[in-house]
């Protein structure tokens, strides 16, 4: 095999080998899968299971109150201590006495400034109204002169509801489990 000849074989060698890289990649292109976003099958049973994982986590307040530990509830309380007292009598800090405060009228104490978002309201605190509250301030009351970030925990706030509960006089009953 001569130069000139072997140049000419390379050269069909290599004009093979780009032929068939681009019929390759037109193949591909043409070809490609495409990938669901979502599945197709099964979307029903999933989001049922779903639906029930997230009942399970998240159990409803009457069920936390039915649970709750009120001894660990009144650890919670200390995040309160720096601004309420609870006894009877006890006098306002930067935050009113809050005796009796489970079923008691809201914004009660004569001689403490509230907002006027929290007088403006009017009926009582339920257990439910204390759980929004205490969750979330702010969000649950705009406007309101308590500056307390919350407590998220569901578990924490019906501990301290129920520790509050137990230095209430005439509790309003528990909310039904249903
Ligand atoms: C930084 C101080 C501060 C902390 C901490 C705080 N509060 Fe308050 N709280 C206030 C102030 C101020 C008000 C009055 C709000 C208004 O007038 O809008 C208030 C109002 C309330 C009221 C309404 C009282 C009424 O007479 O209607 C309740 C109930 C209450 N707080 C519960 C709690 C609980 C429970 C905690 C602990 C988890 C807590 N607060 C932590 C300052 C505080």
């Amino acid at each position: 095999m001569n130069a000139l000849e072997f140049n000419k074989y390379a050269a069909a060698f290599l004009f093979t080998l780009l032929a068939l890289f681009i019929i390759n990649y037109i193949a591909d292109s043409a070809m490609a899968p495409h990938h669901l976003e979502e599945s197709v099958y099964l979307v029903d049973g999933i989001e049922k299971v779903q639906k029930e994982v997230v009942e399970v986590e998240v159990p409803t307040l009457p069920v936390l109150l039915s649970e709750a530990d009120v001894l660990a509830g009144q650890k919670v309380f200390r995040k309160c201590k720096a601004c309420h007292t609870l006894e009877v009598g006890g006098k306002n800090k930067v935050g009113p006495n809050i005796s009796n405060i489970v079923g008691r009228s809201r914004a009660a104490n004569a001689d403490f400034r509230y907002s006027s978002s929290l007088s403006d309201i009017g009926g009582n605190w339920g257990y439910a109204d204390l759980d929004s509250f205490i969750a979330d301030p702010k969000k649950s009351i705009p406007g309101t002169k308590m500056t307390f970030r919350g407590i998220k925990d569901a578990t924490d706030r019906a501990n301290l509801i129920m520790y509050l509960q137990s230095q209430t006089e005439s509790p309003p009953p528990l909310p039904a489990v249903e």
